[in-house]
């Protein structure tokens, strides 16, 4: 029903996506090439055809906008005075950072992992501390031992968790959760969890907000329609925090920081989006699973020494490189100058992501074919 297969030329459009050679494909930054829900661009209509840009500020269907979606999706319903609107995951992650630690403490993070959360945590004046993720298998486990040893230091005083989990494509298990907020609690770090990437999921995604009462006392979660609508630019996001007083900490630090306040396109685009996109979603769902197996059924027969690191979240794909190089700057930095692919480099997450390049799939399909047949020729040039 929805759109899913035509291309639509970006260049030239102020896309960072397209800021492009004329030859270049780009497939790297969280940004899809598939228009918007159309249930999305009618409420803009609306509101330009309106063509007053007042100030404004959220109201009660705002929220119940947002708990409803994350009711019908996820079956878990937060409660309307637990959320805060603020104008991006980003802004509000630096301001929780700079609110509820002090210049100096530990920022625990998962590498390898987004980097921008490096960049909240360091240009705040604050260290980065990782529980490195283990990769065994094909896939990544947590190692609970090295995570209770560094919380457990005093100097420890928040945690921010992906979940899912950009780059590595993973939803963490209701279990896994219960007990990274356990050990939150035991050693007082509170918990901030980045479900940016939640509603594309492929198998079953518990929001840490609906963990028992006693395990989110110390928790916000931030989430927001802009990787799962394509409207990042729209800077629209919400923070979900439980215990009142952690609450009203974070929305000084939102307010005072002037990140609390919508732009005209804000509220309308949240509202149709959680109110009337779960049809889109599903769809882009399964045009993202096609898009997957295309690449996994080309690794396995046309470039074996590519692994696809098994995934059940998210538009972007983390390839196992290791066979060609444990440097994938160099590697990615090759592949673009040579076939004009522009991929993600590992290392920027940190962690062993120098063993790894990540590709954007959310594209139509023949863009996919295109990416992987440069991915080819790349990396067989660069084998030499
Ligand atoms: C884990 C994660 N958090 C946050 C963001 C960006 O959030 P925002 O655009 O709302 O600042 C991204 C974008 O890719 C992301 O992957």
């Amino acid at each position: 029903m929805y759109d899913f297969k035509n291309t639509i030329d970006r260049r030239k459009t102020d896309s960072v996506k397209w800021d492009v050679k004329p030859n270049e494909l780009p497939m790297w930054v969280a940004d899809m090439d598939f228009k918007t829900a159309p249930e999305i661009v009618e409420a803009m209509h609306k509101k330009t055809d309106q063509a007053i840009f007042g100030y404004e500020e959220p109201q009660s269907d705002y929220f119940n906008a947002v708990a409803n979606w994350y009711e019908k999706e996820h079956n878990a319903r937060p409660k309307i005075d637990w959320m805060m609107f603020v104008t991006g995951v980003v802004p509000a992650i630096s301001s929780i950072v700079r609110r509820v630690t002090s210049v100096g403490d530990n920022v625990l993070v998962q590498a390898p992992v987004y980097n921008i959360f490096y960049n909240s945590i360091v240009n705040n004046g604050r260290h980065v501390v990782s529980n490195d993720l283990i990769f065994d298998n094909m896939a990544y486990q947590i190692n609970f031992k090295d995570l209770e040893e560094k919380l457990s230091d005093p100097l420890t005083t928040l945690m921010i968790l992906c979940n899912p989990h950009n780059p590595v494509g993973k939803v963490w298990s209701k279990d896994e959760l219960i007990k990274i907020a356990e050990l939150c609690n035991k050693y007082h770090v509170k918990l901030l969890s980045d479900e940016i990437h939640g509603d594309i999921t492929f198998s079953p995604y518990t929001p840490a907000f609906s963990l028992d009462k006693d395990l989110i006392q110390n928790l916000m979660v931030c989430v927001s329609p802009s990787k799962t609508f394509n409207v990042a630019a729209i800077h629209a996001a919400t923070i979900i925090v439980p215990n009142v007083n952690l609450r009203n900490q974070v929305s000084r630090g939102i307010n005072t920081e002037e990140l609390a306040e919508p732009n005209s396109m804000a509220i309308p685009v949240t509202i149709a989006a959680y109110e009337k996109g779960h049809a889109w979603v599903a769809e882009l769902k399964q045009q993202i699973l096609k898009n997957k197996e295309l690449v996994q059924n080309f690794l396995e027969t046309e470039l074996p020494e590519v692994k696809l690191v098994p995934s059940d979240a998210t538009y972007l794909l983390w390839m196992d490189t290791k066979a060609v190089s444990d440097d994938s700057k160099k590697l990615a930095d090759f592949i673009r100058s040579e076939t004009g692919l522009y991929l993600s480099s590992g290392d920027v997450y940190r962690g062993d992501g120098h063993d790894f390049l990540r590709l954007n799939i959310a594209c139509p399909i023949d863009t996919v074919e295109d990416g992987l047949n440069r991915l080819k020729t790349g990396i067989n040039n660069y084998k030499g």
